[in-house]
């Protein structure tokens, strides 16, 4: 075994031995330190520690703000400030690529480079809150707890986040592709739909859902499809609150939530409409046949 091998590198450019296990014995033997980031390069490796780390820390974003990649350990905030920096230097726009697995840590990890750039970019102004609200609400409507990650994200996401001659950031704008439509209708066993549906059922008041004919999650025939309407861990009702939060600072009117809740209320109500068929032929046109559907009592509006 190379001398590197024994204590694990930071760079695994540096390692002796630089083939599949000599990769993995490297993130193992940093993983067991709770060392989660590594370098390749240019390229930073992160194991998820399905743990919460105090490396996310004011402290810690000071740490690595005006470092050059290498200076620290590894970190996801070098690379976030390796970008920022780049881009000030030599005024051209950076790209980062987040890629992994299901499970992987890709979400967060784009949270905290979101918050590092925030915090290094200045003047915590409105627009930079909102860029930071976004997330709430694109993860209610767009993530879902499948048997791989409680909280998966069903869509993929590009995110341009523009800043002023100052470095400050001065808006953003989000792509979103290939949502999981299927989802809302059907989810394998142990999943769950969307989390907003789940949140709405729990945050809103007895009014509300009054209002709009809901009640609980396992009334409705699209919630229960994978015979999971809870997730451990997960807290709809704080997060529902969350989420109305998120969209105050997003500007959403409340005519435009109102409109929102009816929308994810009709759907609910959709899937739980009950139709009978039969079919019949006419005796006198014998090619004829018709199909009549009857909608069942279950429906209930
Ligand atoms: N750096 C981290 N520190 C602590 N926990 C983490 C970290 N990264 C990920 N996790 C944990 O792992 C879970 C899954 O991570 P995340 O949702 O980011 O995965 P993902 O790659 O976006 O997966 P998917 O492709 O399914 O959306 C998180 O909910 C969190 O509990
Ligand atoms: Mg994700």
């Amino acid at each position: 075994m190379h001398p590197t091998s024994i204590h694990g590198v930071e760079d695994m450019i540096r390692l002796g031995d630089l083939n599949e296990a000599g990769i993995l014995r490297n993130l193992l033997i940093r993983y067991r330190e709770k060392r989660i980031y590594t370098y390749t390069g240019s390229i930073l490796v992160a194991i998820n520690p399905y743990q919460l780390l105090p490396i996310y820390t004011a402290d810690q974003i000071r740490l690595y703000t005006n470092k050059k990649i290498g200076e620290m350990p590894p970190h996801i905030f070098a690379i976030a400030d390796n970008c920022y920096f780049n881009m000030q230097r030599n005024n051209r726009d950076q790209c980062c690529i987040i890629s992994g697995e299901s499970g992987a840590g890709k979400t967060e990890s784009t949270k905290l480079i979101l918050q590092f750039l925030a915090a290094i970019s200045g003047q915590h102004s409105w627009i930079e809150q909102q860029v930071l609200e976004a997330n709430p609400i694109l993860e209610a409507f767009g993530n879902a707890k499948t048997i791989r990650n409680d909280n998966s994200s069903r869509f993929g996401k590009y995110i341009d986040i523009h800043f002023n001659k100052r470095g400050a950031i001065e808006g953003a704008k989000i792509e979103q592709y290939l949502l999981e439509k299927s989802r809302v209708c059907r989810q394998a066993h142990d999943e769950r739909n969307y989390h907003i549906f789940y949140c709405m059922l729990k945050g809103m008041t007895a009014d509300e859902k009054k209002k709009l004919g809901l009640s609980k999650a396992t009334d409705f025939t699209y919630l229960t499809i994978g015979n999971c309407t809870v997730c451990d861990g997960r807290d709809d009702m704080k997060e529902y609150s969350n989420i109305r939060s998120a969209m105050k600072v997003l500007m959403f009117t409340d005519k435009e939530n109102g409109e929102i809740s009816k929308l994810l209320a009709a759907i609910l109500h959709m899937g739980n409409l009950r139709y009978e068929g039969s079919s019949s032929s006419s005796s006198s046109s014998s090619s004829s046949s018709s199909l009549c559907f009857r909608q069942l009592p279950s429906f209930t509006v």
